[in-house]
């Protein structure tokens, strides 16, 4: 049994009632291997903003959470290394079980989702509860995050194949009956590089697929309820057209890509959105920095001179979202 703390970590509580007041995101990075996690300690530590390392299920199973648990902690120590100590928190990524969170908890994780979002509003009230009286009953607290409404795309490996977006008359109702810490709501945004079908889009001049804005509409809904509780929007990449064509020009195909953009994120987060996951614009980064290489270079064959360009981009792409999107840089 690890505490967080001595880790090095801090839970999400301070963070979020900072950010909600001070109208900015925390950005919920997942990671899966060093060079994500150095490229977003790079990013946060230069742009002095507190951070969340991300682990979903299928971290944990390509990674293991336990090198997971102490990657973090060299984070920490990255960090001052660095010059800056920013706030690091480590965050299970949609837990799927009690016993999921109640494992990472005991491994050091300072804070846990716990997905219930599939389950009727009873049942996923009991399964938060559940965690929320463990998690925070621990001598350090940690916090817990829970989600009401359904985004579409893939979560925890299972297809959703429509969103369900999140109803506010039930949020107080949730909030009050499980004590949870922040809340995931669906407002439009979904999983993966594709979060909408190019039927519900329209088309730039250039062909470029243009989704339908975000339901800001229940955000300020949710917000009439709740006041200034902790809201966080999963599925928050933007998709950029330029990684997806420079994909596409060294031989990969992603056809039909299409994210949030990167205006309707700004608005979200000076309202009380301040959590922002981003994983697949990164997973983007890498692998147009990695086709590059590949096709330009084809004698490199030392994996540093491949990965190390591409932790280079994702260092650019974090910096740009802390400063332009989320506007967390300067809050450390
Ligand atoms: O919510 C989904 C995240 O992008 C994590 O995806 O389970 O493939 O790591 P993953
Ligand atoms: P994206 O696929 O939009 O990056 O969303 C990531 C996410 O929500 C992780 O929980
Ligand atoms: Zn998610």
């Amino acid at each position: 049994m690890t505490s967080y703390k001595e880790l090095g970590l801090v839970n999400t509580k301070e963070l979020f009632k900072k950010a909600v007041s001070g109208g900015y995101a925390l950005p919920a990075y997942n990671f899966n291997n060093m060079e994500q996690m150095q490229a977003i300690i790079q990013a946060c530590v230069e742009t002095k903003s507190p951070v969340i390392l991300q682990v979903s299920a299928g971290a944990r199973k390509y990674a293991n959470q336990n090198i997971l648990k102490n990657m973090a902690h060299g984070a920490v120590e990255y960090a001052h290394e660095l010059g800056y100590d920013i706030p690091i928190v480590l965050h299970l990524d949609h837990g799927g079980s009690f016993e999921i969170c109640k494992e990472c908890i005991e491994t050091g994780f300072s804070s846990v989702m716990i997905d219930g979002s599939k389950l009727s509003f009873d049942e996923n009230v009991a399964l938060t509860k559940k965690v929320c009286d463990f998690a925070h009953s621990q001598k350090d607290y940690v916090t817990v995050e829970g989600e009401l409404g359904e985004l579409a795309g893939v979560e925890d490996d299972q297809a959703s194949e429509h969103s369900h977006y999140t109803k506010p008359s039930e949020v107080i109702d949730f909030v009050g009956k499980t004590k949870v810490d922040s809340l995931a709501i669906s407002i439009g945004t979904s999983h993966g590089r594709m979060k909408f079908k190019p039927e519900q889009c329209t088309r730039d001049p250039n062909g470029i697929l243009i989704p339908p804005p975000l339901r800001l509409d229940i955000l300020e809904d949710v917000k009439k309820k709740l006041g200034d509780f902790p809201i966080v929007l999963h599925g928050s990449s933007s998709v950029p057209v330029e990684y997806v064509q420079m994909i596409e020009k060294y031989g990969g195909k992603l056809t039909d890509s299409v994210g949030i953009p990167e205006e309707q994120l700004r608005l979200a987060a000076k309202s009380t959105v301040c959590k922002i996951n981003i994983d697949s614009d990164g997973r983007l980064a890498m692998t147009a920095l990695i086709r590059k290489i590949l096709i330009e270079h084809p004698e490199e064959f030392d994996p540093r001179n491949i990965l190390g360009p591409a932790r280079d981009e994702l260092k650019k792409l974090y910096m740009h979202k802390n400063k332009n999107v989320l506007g967390s840089a300067g809050q450390a």
